[in-house]
């Protein structure tokens, strides 16, 4: 009897059911009226009287544990919501589709990354500024002609505030309060009053870079942009700069890169000189570096400035400008890339 006990005990704590029939079928076969539990206590009579005491309380001990063991059974089953026992958990969710980052933000971000690595930090200044930052300090003498490059809005007719024409006024702005070495680019966007059309806006972004320190050479200036050049347009990508001027940088330069398109060969894109512009540049002059508390006999620099949208065209062959301030989500979601 004892044993029979024991070995029903062993049976009853193994017992499973995946369903509520199943647990109603071990129900039955241990503690319905025939059942195998119930048995045993028909044959207690059976049992001799010194034993009935010992015997009688495993005979309990065994219908309690069946009892427990079905509730417990029957616990798993009632937590779970029928929907919930067909969903599979361990799914991994839907894909969400992610939106797109705008195309001039791609640039720029790719831009800022390029020049990270090379040991450019960031600085940003305001877009409404004062005369002094984007023209004085940057050695556009009042009523020099060279102020006519860039056509300037105003603001409430106060011809000493402006809304900057581009982003050489943070230069003026960290020079001034800021300890050679400086080693810094500057994104932002640009005013400027043109009239809007498939190649002008009247606002636009620039990236300017400023590197100043104690014997800072040309070479460096072409050295990095040439770094600049490759990282952005491919490894056969080729240099070549013109002379120029700007009133902020002696000598300056603009910068053409070889076509990525026809690889230099010439094209309707290059107008057939296997050439197109990318950036103005130049060595800081160095009455740019006294006006900003700079001492030009100590420290020299070099400067460059690029457009965000020329840049951006160049990369992914956007033709309309236009296209960059529509918001139109047709464009904007053919842009997915790592920045
Ligand atoms: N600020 C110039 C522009 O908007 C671009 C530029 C040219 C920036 C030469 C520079 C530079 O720093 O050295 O057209």
């Amino acid at each position: 009897m004892k044993n029979r006990i024991n070995e029903l005990l062993v049976e009853v704590n193994k017992m499973v059911a995946n369903n509520a029939e199943e647990l109603e079928a071990l129900r039955i076969k241990y503690l319905s009226k025939k059942g195998l539990v119930s048995e045993l206590f028909n044959d207690f009579r059976n049992v001799a009287n010194e034993e009935k005491r010992e015997v009688g309380q495993l005979l309990n001990d065994l219908k309690n544990s069946t009892q427990n063991r079905i509730n417990d059974l029957k616990e798993t089953f009632s937590n779970q919501k029928p929907e919930a026992s067909k969903s599979d958990l361990t799914r991994s969710a839907d894909p969400v589709k992610l939106g797109t980052r705008h195309p001039l933000s791609l640039t720029k971000n790719e831009i800022v990354d390029i020049f990270s690595r090379i040991g450019f930090t960031i600085a940003e200044g305001p877009e409404i500024e004062d005369d002094w930052h984007v023209f004085g300090a940057l050695n556009f003498p009042p009523e020099h002609p060279a102020r006519d490059m860039q056509d300037t809005f105003f603001i409430e007719q106060n011809p000493d505030v402006v809304l900057r024409t581009h982003t050489s006024s943070v230069q003026s702005r960290i020079m001034a309060n800021t300890k050679p070495p400086i080693r810094m680019i500057f994104p932002g966007r640009v005013y400027r009053n043109e009239a809007i059309s498939y190649r002008a806006h009247c606002f636009f972004h620039q990236v300017e870079g400023l590197y100043i320190d104690k014997n800072v050479s040309f070479a460096d200036l072409k050295q990095a942009l040439m770094y600049f050049a490759k990282e952005m347009f491919g490894e056969d990508t080729e240099i070549r700069l013109r002379p120029s001027y700007f009133p902020f940088t002696e000598p300056s330069a603009e910068m053409d890169i070889s076509c990525h398109i026809c690889g230099g060969k010439g094209c309707p894109f290059c107008k057939h000189t296997g050439w197109v512009e990318i950036l103005g540049c130049g060595m800081v002059d160095p009455n740019v570096l006294e006006n900003c508390g700079i001492d030009s006999k100590v420290y020299s620099g070099y400067a460059f400035g690029m457009g965000v949208e020329r840049i951006t065209n160049l990369k992914y062959q956007v033709k309309d400008l236009r296209m960059f301030s529509e918001n139109d989500l047709r464009f904007l979601g053919q842009f997915e890339a790592a920045y």
